[in-house]
């Protein structure tokens, strides 16, 4: 038997929440702004369960419009500011975003609470899951066992299965941040209450409500694309 030593990861951890308004200036609606998806779709007919088994035909149409939309636009200044913490953090975002844009612009860790739109999965194996190519999905598209292909999206009143991972996440936190999100769905805008009270939080939101009982938070009222970068820059020199 001999004695070894592991090599403990020194680096800082950043957790980093986002939502819609990470994705706004991209192009991407977000829900709840002026215009905003819920205000020209009813949650009840697009994204529920129970809008599935009414009108699967319009619940496939409502995410296919929005995969298409995805295929044409692109990251941002705020998506690509969040990559460059790599060179000295460890970060790990957890996206309420079902989009794909934080990958793309190059983040190697991105959990996806809610779903990935540019992923369908079976109606009678929730195991099966499928990477779209495309953007559109029709009824009568199937799964290898031949049932129905859904959007793999978590609709409201369904469980949302990567929420236990992503409080251990946040747990570890050495600097949190909040980005572009109302915070009014949960469980997703309950985390932020598991980070540790010392930790520093960032807030970054143009419309960011004032936070009651969250300990050495920062709050910056810009877009993402205009406070990410420079707070990046912040970050990296203050390692
Ligand atoms: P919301 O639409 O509720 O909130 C978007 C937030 O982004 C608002 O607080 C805006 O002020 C902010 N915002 C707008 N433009 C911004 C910009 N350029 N930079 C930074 N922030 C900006 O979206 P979410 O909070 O993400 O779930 O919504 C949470 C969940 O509700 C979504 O994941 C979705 C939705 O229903 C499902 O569909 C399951």
């Amino acid at each position: 038997m001999y004695l070894v030593t592991t090599k403990r990861n020194t680096m800082k951890r950043i957790i980093i929440l986002t939502g819609a308004g990470m994705s706004a200036e991209s192009g991407i609606s977000t829900f709840r702004d002026n215009n905003g998806l819920w205000e020209n779709h009813r949650i009840e007919e697009v994204a529920t369960p129970e809008a599935w088994e009414r009108n699967p035909e319009m619940v496939l149409e409502f995410y296919n419009q929005r995969r298409k939309q995805l295929f044409e636009v692109k990251p941002n200044a705020g998506h690509r500011a969040l990559v460059r913490l790599e060179k000295k953090f460890d970060v790990q975002i957890i996206t309420q975003n079902v989009d794909d844009l934080h990958e793309r612009a190059g983040s190697s860790k991105v959990l996806h609470l809610h779903g990935e739109l540019k992923k369908v999965r079976s109606t009678v194996d929730q195991n099966l899951i499928y990477e779209l190519d495309h953007w559109e999905i029709k009824l009568g598209d199937k799964c290898e066992k031949g049932s129905q292909l859904r959007p793999h999206i978590v609709w409201f009143g369904e469980t949302v299965p990567m929420i236990d991972k992503a409080t251990e996440m946040v747990k570890t936190s050495d600097i949190f941040m909040v980005i572009g999100t109302s915070m009014v769905v949960y469980p997703a805008a309950g985390l932020i209450h598991y980070v540790e009270w010392e930790i520093p939080k960032y807030y970054v939101d143009p419309k960011a409500f004032s936070v009651q009982g969250i300990s050495n938070l920062k709050v910056l009222r810009q877009k993402a694309g205009e406070a990410l970068p420079g707070l990046v820059d912040r970050l990296l020199k203050e390692g």
